[in-house]
């Protein structure tokens, strides 16, 4: 989860969010490489004494700074692009998980059961214990097993909510009318936390997301 101060990605819990991670780093040393540049050449331009009275047009430098950030653009567009399809693919998933948004909290549906179905509220800070993070914290928590393949259909019956766990690089509007689907593959087992990303209402900020996550062998132990 997010702790204090910091200001880069949440730790991955899932492949699809490491390789989120990966891209954002490629990128961000691509603008940084463009930035030194362009402020290497903005420096020189204001501290020299050079002029140019008869200048009309100049073909090749226009040439140049027309294809060279054509050639940039394309070293991010596709990873990009791999990315984009990377996260679409979903192959033969163990359980599938409904959520649907509501104003303000989010109700589950395991679809593979019968009448597995529950809502999830935020826990109110008057009924906070220690062990509680404020405004981040629900009382059911969706519970899903770790190292499977796992779909999750997205909807709403209002207005437009989005549901978001930046550790599983996963974020899909949720619509009223409408049925989004996403899948992640979580590779670590703990509680990663969520909160609704689409200003939603009133209460958009208290409706957040817990998940549970655990190995499938903790179930035999239990069983
Ligand atoms: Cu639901 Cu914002």
């Amino acid at each position: 989860m997010a702790t204090w101060s910091n200001l880069n990605l949440q730790n991955s819990a899932s492949p699809l969010m490491e390789q989120i991670i990966f891209f954002h780093d490629h990128t961000l040393i691509i603008l940084l490489m463009i930035t030194i540049l362009v402020g290497y050449i903005m420096f020189n331009l204001f501290f020299n004494k050079f002029i140019n009275r008869l200048l009309l047009e100049g073909q090749m430098i226009e040439l140049i700074w027309t294809i060279l950030p054509a050639i940039t653009l394309i070293f991010i567009a596709i990873p990009s692009l791999r990315l984009l399809y990377l996260l679409d693919e979903l192959n033969n998933p163990l359980i599938t998980l409904k959520s649907i948004g509501h104003q303000w909290y989010w109700s589950y549906e395991y679809s593979d059961f019968n009448d597995v179905e529950f809502d999830s509220y935020m826990t109110p800070v008057i009924t906070m214990t220690p062990n509680n993070f404020r405004l981040l914290d629900v009382d059911n928590r969706i519970i899903l097993p770790m190292n499977n393949q796992i779909r999750i259909m997205v909807t709403a019956t209002d207005v437009i909510h989005s549901w978001t766990v930046p550790a599983l690089g996963v974020k899909v509007d949720a619509n009223p009318g409408r049925l989004n689907q996403t899948n992640f593959f979580i590779n670590r087992p703990g509680i990663f936390y969520g909160q609704c990303s689409e200003i939603c209402g009133a209460n958009h900020s208290f409706m957040p997301i817990v998940i549970e996550v655990f190995h499938l062998n903790f179930i035999n132990e239990y069983m």
